[in-house]
């Protein structure tokens, strides 16, 4: 199987007041290219520090994440912000969208910013606007980022981190903010781009959310405690059942 992402021994340690806190303790797991993987765990156990190291955010304190290939922790971080640019893709809680800025014009920003897409800006913004009219948003396309509701504002959030037609998208808490139908329909969109080959890491306090990831990772105190495979997931009326495995096996790791 072809290998996105290798993550070896990986340690995070942050010093704050000359205390050390060692968040992330050797972790190991890969990533195989078309998975959609689900991290969970309690407040405080080091997801966001994960997915944060292993997308060349923030720099590991040891340990190797090799992206594609690549050592992407020994990298500089010029070549580093190109490859976060053209092949990852990033969604947010706190959605870091421009507020000086339209809807359209925040998800092909990364566009305009990467040295790989070859193409004018109105085969930009025709790309942008079919992306919005794929996630239903095309409406808002115009908008103010302020003028629109938080599953439309999620929902751009993903135009935005597919722009650059990514290898991999991270998305920390994509349905976090969101309510149960807004939610179901972040995760349709996703489940839709993962069909369609793009690897996804996601990060959810939700079971109903990692129940639609075929692997569910399960973090406690910077270690993985244990792993869920569910296997891909075909179809919508599979969701309960897979719940309801997910819970059980959640309860064993400890939730
Ligand atoms: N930038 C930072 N500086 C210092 N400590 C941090 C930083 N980011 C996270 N931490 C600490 O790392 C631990 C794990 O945080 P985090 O990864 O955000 O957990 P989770 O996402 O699982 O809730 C917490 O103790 C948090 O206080
Ligand atoms: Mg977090």
């Amino acid at each position: 199987m072809n290998t996105v992402l290798n993550v070896k021994d990986l340690c995070k340690t942050y010093i704050v007041n000359k205390r050390q806190n060692n968040v992330l303790k050797n972790v190991n797991f890969t990533v195989n290219k078309g998975e959609m993987i689900a991290i969970m765990g309690p407040s405080g156990s080091g997801k966001s520090t994960l997915l944060y190291s292993v997308s060349g955010m923030d720099a590991p304190t040891s340990g190797e994440v090799i992206f594609k290939g690549s050592d992407i922790s020994k990298l500089s971080e010029n070549v580093l912000s190109n490859i976060r640019l053209d092949e990852m893709g990033f969604i947010f809680q706190q959605m870091y969208m421009l507020k000086n800025l339209t809807v359209l014009d925040n998800i092909i920003l990364p566009a305009c910013q990467s040295k790989k897409i070859k193409e004018s800006r109105k085969e930009t913004v025709e790309r942008g606007q079919k992306l919005m009219r794929k996630l239903g948003i095309i409406e808002t396309a115009e908008n103010d980022i302020t003028e629109i509701s938080g599953g439309q504002l999620q929902r751009a959030c993903i135009c935005r981190s597919m722009i650059n037609d990514p290898e991999i998208i991270f998305a920390d808490e994509p349905t976090g903010s969101l309510n149960r139908t807004a939610s179901d329909e972040v995760m349709d969109e996703l489940a839709k781009l993962n069909a369609e080959g793009t690897t996804i890491m996601l990060v959810t306090h939700d079971v109903k959310v990692a129940a639609r990831c075929g692997r569910v990772m399960y973090i406690v105190d910077g270690n993985i405690q244990g792993e869920y495979n569910l296997g891909e997931c075909n179809s919508p009326s599979q969701i309960r059942e897979r719940e309801r495995a997910l819970n059980n096996r959640l309860m064993e790791m400890g939730w």
